[in-house]
């Protein structure tokens, strides 16, 4: 059954990817244009820092598969990548591990493929502190995320209905495994209130994972016989939505779910993600053209965020913070019954930052 599971959820996913008509609430952001902001490429550096963890790039390939044959090989592929590219990469739920040990291979080939990269373990919420630390240990991974996908579960024929216990477990995993702990949404996004629960929790970061990408509602509805569950599609709050809604988080965020470009990646900086995941639109890439094709397009995605930053003018991605932001459209709505100001967003860089010498003319 869990096989059967893991090789669905790969077909659904990229067959929804190829639907998708590729827009979402991302595109509600946009940054202001100043014309001489821009600095040197070679002044720019896309490390990131949060939660203890440095990592050399601001993206990172998103928690997807593992638990069977199939899934094995695109877990080998994702790895590739990810050594190749030098991004950080997560494991898919390592529950049929649990189930099947002999699946470990599957999940393993994760951190033999990319001894020395940064990687990331997944359970979900109910798992015991003693699997949650095997998981760990299956791929030496250097952080765990705990992913919670309330949605998912409901929709899913064979889903948990039990959701009480969710809170306590995250507690106990996060003071019982020895590296830093995630909390991901899997597309329908975290509110403002469950990152400060998060952080009551002892979770260490919390990946936003909203909507306008991957929608599993869906995809489980894909599951059902009689696709009964049609209107939970879009359940939720976009990436951007939930960004916005975080802003006075207590623990670093990471924004995932929908980013579709470069661009997208920045601008879920700009809203003060400290990095940036990708799930769908990486593994249509690999199914779609092989490896090669994704560590083509990752490296691209790669250059062309050092592009943006040069032209915006930032030398870190920390600083796009600090970059002036129009908000429009639905995403401003969502922002006024949420009570956040989108204004102070379009006037926050303070002016230019331009060198001394260079303003002495017109002293
Ligand atoms: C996922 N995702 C996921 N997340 C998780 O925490 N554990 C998991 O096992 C899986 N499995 C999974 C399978 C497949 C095929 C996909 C495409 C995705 C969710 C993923 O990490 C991410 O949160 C969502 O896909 C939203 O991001 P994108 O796809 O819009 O970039």
């Amino acid at each position: 059954m869990i096989t059967q599971r893991k090789d669905d959820h790969v077909r659904l996913a990229v067959e929804q990817q190829r639907q998708h008509d590729g827009r979402n609430q991302f595109d509600d952001v946009s940054f202001l244009h100043h014309a001489l902001a821009g600095l040197d490429r070679e002044d720019v550096s896309l490390v990131t820092t949060f939660a203890g963890i440095s990592w050399q790039v601001p993206l990172y390939i998103n928690a997807m598969t593992g638990g069977s044959e199939k899934t094995g090989v695109i877990n080998r592929d994702l790895a590739i990548a990810a050594r190749e590219t030098g991004v950080p990469i997560a494991s898919g739920s390592m529950s049929a591990y649990f189930k099947d040990p002999d699946c470990a291979d599957t999940f393993r080939v994760l951190r033999e493929e990319n001894p020395g990269g940064f990687v990331i373990a997944n359970v979900n919420a109910t798992a015991s502190v003693d699997r949650a630390r095997r998981a760990v240990d299956l791929i030496r991974a250097d952080a765990l995320q705990i992913h919670v996908n309330t949605v998912q579960e409901t929709v899913m024929p064979e889903g948990d209905r039990s959701f009480a216990s969710w809170v306590p477990g995250i507690e106990r995993i996060a003071a019982g495994v020895e590296v830093p702990v995630i909390v991901k949404e899997v597309g329908s996004g975290l509110s403002r209130e469950t990152v400060h629960l998060l952080a009551e929790l002892g979770v260490h970061a919390a990946d936003l994972g909203g909507r306008g990408g991957t929608d599993f509602g869906r995809i489980e509805n894909g599951r059902r016989e009689r696709a009964d569950y049609a209107y939970l599609a879009g359940w939720g709050q976009s990436t951007a939505a939930c960004l916005l809604d975080t802003q006075d988080a207590p623990i670093p965020v990471l924004a995932s779910g929908g980013v579709r470009d470069p661009l997208d990646v920045a601008r879920a900086l700009a809203l003060g993600a400290s990095g940036v995941g990708a799930s769908g639109t990486f593994l249509r890439t690999l199914l779609d053209g092989g490896v090669a094709a994704l560590i083509a397009r990752i490296s691209t995605w790669l250059d062309q965020l050092a592009a943006l930053l040069t032209l915006l003018g930032v030398r870190t991605p920390a600083v796009l913070t600090h970059r002036d932001l129009l908000i429009r459209g639905e995403l401003r709505d969502f922002c006024v019954d949420r009570g956040i100001d989108t204004r102070p967003f379009a006037r926050r860089s303070g002016g230019l930052d331009v060198p001394h010498e260079m303003t002495g003319n017109r002293r």
